[in-house]
C-alpha cells in the first residue's frame, strides 16, 4: 500500500510538487529492481489457498521460521505483554512506561540485550551496555554511524556484491558516498587486500575522502561469515589507515548455522594493541533478522568510541525505540533459558531450509554459492540468460517475476560486477510454499533448455548467421492464465 502512494508521488513532476532536492533526489535507490520486485509482488502476492497462482516473494530477507517459539513463551509470560511486573505482585507499569522517553534506553533491556549479543558470539565477546545506542532497527543504526562519521561527500569503501538498502540507509540522506570494493565469484567473493586496496585508490582519484570500511558479517547477499583470517586482513587495513573506521554489520549473527561466526570485535581483542583500532571498530545490529521482529524496530550500535556513543545517542532521538517494545523484549531476551533454546532452534531450522533450497536447485542443475548462514542463498542462474551480460540478468529477473511468479533479487541490484547472480530468499515462507517455488522454477528450467536444445538443433541446419542470433529462442513457460493476463497488460 505504502509503494503505490510512493510511486503515485513519483509519477508527477519534482517541480509540481514543490518538494526539496532531498525529497527528490533518487539516491534512495527506489527505483531499484529490487524494491520494485516487491512493487510486483505486492500487486499479485501468492497465497497457497486464495491466490495459488499470485507471486511468492522470494526477494524479502525475513526470517518467518521460529515464530511459534516467541508465541509460545508469550503465551507463559502474559505480564510482559500486559505492562506489568513479573511475579506476585503484578503491578502496571502502563504510567512509568507512557512517560519514559530517555534515549539511554530502558536499562533491563540494554542488559538483556548485551547479554544476548554475547551469547550468539559464543560469549567470546563481552558488550558493555553503555557502549550500546538503542536505534529504530541497523536502517537506523547504520545512518546515523554516517552521519558521526562521514561528512558529505565522504567515502565508505564497501564489498560488493551488497545490500542494495545501503544506497538508501547510508547516502540518501547523509550525502556520503560509497565505493564498491570489487569482489569475485573466482574466489568465492572474498575481501581481498587487492581489491581493498584498488577502492581505495579509486576513491582518492575521485577525490573523494576515505572514511572507513563497511562489511556486513553474515553477508547479505551472500549468506556466508567472513572468515577470520579475512577478518583480520581488514581490521589490519583499518589499523593501519588511521583515518579510517570499521562497521561491521552484524544483523545476521543468530543465523550463522555453523560455528564459523567471528565477529570482528574478537579480532580485535586478540590485537597486541588493541586500543590502536578499538575506538573506530564499530558494530550494528537489530532484532529484525535473528529473532525475526523487522516489524519492533530494534537496532542497536555497538562502540568504544565515547564521542561515537554520545552523538548517536543525542541522534537516537530521531529513531527511539518504543519504551512498550523495550520491556516486552527485556523480559524475552532477560530469559536465559529461552533465548538459549530459541538460539540454537532457530539455527537448526534456518539450515533445514537452506538446504531444501539449495539441493532443489542442485536437482535441477543450478548451483550456489556456498553459504552457511543469512535468510538466502546466492544463486548462479547465468546459464539460464540468453547473453551473459546485464541486459540478459534483467531479461531473465523479469521472465522469472512476470511468467514464473518468483521475486527473486538480481545481482546487479545488490552492485554484484558479474552478472548472473541471484539472491534467492528462503526464510519468509513455508516449506510447503518452497516446494511450489521449486516446482515453478523447476518447470522454466526444463521447457527453457528443451527450447535451447531445439532452437540448437534447428541452428545445426540453419545458415551460420541464424545460430548467433539468440532471438530465435523463445522462453516458452506459461504457468496459468493469469500470467499470462499479466504480462499482457505491460
Ligand atoms: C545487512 C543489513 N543491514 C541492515 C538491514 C536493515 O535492518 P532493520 O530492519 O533492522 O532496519 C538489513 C535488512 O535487510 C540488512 O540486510
Amino acid at each position: 500500500m505504502v509503494s503505490q502512494v510512493v510511486a503515485a508521488a513519483d509519477e508527477k513532476p519534482q517541480q509540481q510538487l514543490l518538494l526539496s532536492k532531498k525529497a527528490g533526489c533518487n539516491s534512495h535507490g527506489q527505483d531499484s529492481s529490487y524494491f520494485l520486485g516487491w512493487q510486483e509482488y505486492e500487486k499479485n502476492p501468492f497465497d497457497l489457498v486464495s491466490n495459488p497462482s499470485g507471486i511468492i516473494q522470494m526477494g524479502l530477507a525475513e526470517n518467518q521460521l521460529s515464530f511459534d517459539l516467541l508465541e509460545d513463551w508469550l503465551e507463559k509470560n502474559p505480564h510482559a505483554l500486559g505492562l506489568r511486573q513479573e511475579g506476585n505482585s503484578g503491578a502496571s507499569v502502563f504510567r512509568d512506561l507512557a512517560l519514559f522517553q530517555d534515549y539511554h534506553g530502558l536499562p533491563a533491556f540494554k542488559n538483556a540485550l548485551a547479554r544476548f549479543m554475547s551469547e550468539q558470539r559464543g560469549h567470546r565477546v563481552v558488550f558493555e551496555p553503555s557502549n550500546i545506542v538503542l536505534t529504530a532497527g541497523a536502517t537506523s543504526a547504520n545512518e546515523a554511524l554516517m552521519f558521526c562519521l562521514a561528512d558529505q561527500g565522504d567515502a565508505f569503501l564497501i564489498p560488493t556484491p551488497y545490500y542494495p538498502g545501503f544506497d538508501r540507509d547510508l547516502k540518501w540522506r547523509t550525502g556520503a558516498e560509497i565505493v564498491p570494493v570489487h569482489c569475485s565469484s573466482a574466489d568465492g567473493f572474498r575481501v581481498t587486500r587487492a581489491a581493498l586496496d584498488d577502492a581505495y585508490r579509486r576513491a582518492q582519484r575521485q577525490r573523494l575522502r576515505v572514511k572507513g570500511v563497511l562489511i556486513t558479517n553474515p553477508s547479505n547477499p551472500l549468506g556466508t561469515t567472513v572468515p577470520r583470517a579475512d577478518l583480520e586482513m581488514i581490521v589490519g587495513f583499518v589499523a593501519a589507515n588511521k583515518g579510517i573506521h570499521l562497521i561491521s554489520d552484524e544483523i545476521y549473527a543468530g543465523t550463522a548455522f555453523s560455528d564459523e561466526f567471528v565477529s570482528a570485535l574478537e579480532i580485535v581483542a586478540e590485537l597486541d594493541n588493541p586500543t590502536d583500532v578499538s575506538d573506530r571498530v564499530h558494530v550494528v545490529y537489530s532484532l529484525s533478522k535473528d529473532l525475526g521482529l523487522p516489524g519492533f524496530r530494534v537496532g542497536a550500535i555497538y562502540s568504544s568510541n565515547a564521542g561515537v556513543v554520545s552523538a548517536a545517542t543525542k541522534m537516537s532521538s530521531f529513531g527511539l525505540v518504543s519504551s512498550q517494545t523495550q520491556y516486552l523484549l527485556a523480559a524475552l531476551l532477560g530469559d536465559k533459558e529461552f533465548t538459549k533454546g530459541y538460539v540454537a532452534e532457530n539455527k537448526r531450522r534456518i539450515k533445514e531450509r537452506h538446504d531444501q533450497l539449495v539441493e532443489g536447485l542442485r536437482e535441477m542443475g543450478i548451483g550456489c554459492l556456498g553459504s552457511n548462514a543469512g535468510l538466502f542463498c546466492w544463486v548462479d542462474m547465468g546459464h539460464l540468460m540468453r547473453s551473459r551480460s546485464f541486459a540478459g540478468e534483467m531479461e531473465l529477473w523479469k521472465k522469472v517475476v512476470f511468467e514464473v511468479g518468483l521475486n527473486i533479487s538480481p545481482g546487479s541490484s545488490c552492485h554484484c560486477r558479474e552478472p548472473g547472480w541471484f539472491r534467492v530468499c528462503f526464510a519468509n515462507m513455508s516449506a510447503k510454499t518452497l516446494d511450489v517455488a521449486m516446482e515453478r522454477l523447476r518447470s522454466f528450467v526444463e521447457s527453457s533448455s528443451n527450447v535451447t536444445r531445439r532452437a540448437a538443433a534447428a541452428a545445426a541446419v540453419l545458415p551460420a548467421r541464424s545460430i548467433s542470433c539468440p532471438l530465435a529462442i523463445k522462453w516458452a513457460l506459461r504457468l496459468t492464465p493469469s500470467t499470462a493476463d499479466r504480462k499482457a497488460e505491460r
